[in-house]
């Protein structure tokens, strides 16, 4: 099986390759690619867990190519992170190549038709699949998939009828030029000098600002207005009322979240810890004594959300209100892992074949 990552250079890219070596992802090819820039750059693959990856691919080090139309024939499978532009440019082509496109950017993921897939909330939402016909399946926004390992669980038991979310996102979710602009201003801080503000535009280093997408005329910006449609259409319930305001924290990769919910039905803080304890992708860390909750820190680099901060909200009657404090590496379950567990789904459906989407069911982009 031919897997391609495309924005194998960026941040994301990068924990791609991680998180499909280390997983054992069964392909027999990795294309990298990337824009002419990179052309030639060559990539060390992480130590394996599983040594099945790697060897079949027959090297350790894997060489950058150019994105063209011709580097994507004969892939089955392309994760795609380089921005919304390329994927508009580059997912028909690859569709038309007969590939899946598990596509990391927002271009799609609002299509009818283009299923948008968080494996723990909606794995269902992929369809059936074989071989033959390409098509996208679309990785939601970082902040939105956070969000809801922790809401669609409670959402399933009893009903959230309103959610508040705050969230204190990374420089990671900026792409790998955010975070070394953050770093290189640390330096300066350190060195009294002038701060490099070519890429965030404003000193980031100990400083919190607003989320960096555009702002609608209603205010909201667009990082804002994504964790409200996106949440509606993982959840596949357009009742859910959500209000977000997003802020970047000068935090290098994992993104944290403060949560209040409104249920429909009634949840005791007893219950909702219960519902989390079970639910997947989800580690409680909610030490009350010791003052030991979710920190971005501690989820950098994990696969699971961290949840904590779990208590009821006391200005709404009993049983109707949650406080949550969530954490979430925005690098890996944010993007390269859900991307690559989206890609286990496929897997696991068809485990002899590669696998399209029913040509029937297709969604054109
Ligand atoms: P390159 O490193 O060659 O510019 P990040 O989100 O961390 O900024 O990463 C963006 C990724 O998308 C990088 O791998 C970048 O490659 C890639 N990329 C950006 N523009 C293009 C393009 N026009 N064609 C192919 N890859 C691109």
């Amino acid at each position: 099986m031919s897997v391609a990552i495309v924005g194998a250079t960026g941040a994301v890219g990068r924990e791609m390759i991680d998180v499909l070596v280390q997983r054992g992802f069964p392909y027999t090819e990795l294309k990298l690619l990337a824009s002419k820039r990179s052309a030639g750059m060559e990539i060390e693959l992480p130590g394996a867990t599983d040594n099945r990856a790697s060897t079949a691919a027959g090297t350790r080090r894997l060489t950058v190519d150019e994105l063209t139309p011709e580097s994507l024939r004969g892939v089955d499978i392309a994760l795609f992170s380089a921005g919304g532009a390329v994927s508009k440019q580059y997912a028909p082509i690859a569709i038309e190549h007969g590939c899946i496109v598990i596509d990391n950017s927002s271009a799609f993921r609002m299509t009818e038709g283009v299923p948008l897939v968080v494996p723990e909330v909606n794995p269902e939402a992929i369809g059936t699949w074989e071989r033959g016909t390409g098509a996208v399946i679309a990785n939601p926004n970082c902040s939105t998939i956070i969000a809801l390992l922790a809401v669609a669980p409670l959402h399933r038991a009893v009903g959230v009828s309103r959610v508040v979310v705050s969230t204190y996102q990374s420089a990671s979710g900026g792409g790998a030029a955010y975070m070394n602009e953050l770093l290189q201003q640390t330096q300066e801080y350190i060195d009294n000098k002038p701060y490099t503000t070519d890429v965030t535009g404003r000193q980031y280093v100990f400083n919190v600002f607003s989320h960096n997408s555009a702002v609608g005329p209603n205010g909201y910006n667009d990082e804002e207005l994504k964790l409200e449609r996106e949440t509606h259409k993982i959840l596949d319930d357009d009742s859910v009322k959500i209000t977000a305001t997003c802020v970047r924290v000068p935090v290098l990769r994992a993104h944290s979240e403060s949560i209040n919910l409104t249920f429909a039905g009634s949840c005791t803080e007893d219950e909702a810890r219960e519902i989390l304890r079970k639910a997947p992708g989800v580690e409680i860390v909610d030490d009350r004594a010791g003052n030991k909750f979710p920190e971005p820190i501690h989820a950098s680099g994990k696969d699971d959300v961290l949840v904590g901060r779990i208590r009821a909200d006391h200005s709404q009657p009993a049983g109707k209100g949650l406080n949550l404090f969530v954490a979430g590496d925005q690098l890996r379950k944010g993007a390269a892992l859900n991307a690559v567990q989206i890609a286990e789904l496929l897997i696991q459906q068809q485990p002899r074949t590669l696998i399209a989407r029913k040509s029937s069911q297709a969604a054109r982009v």
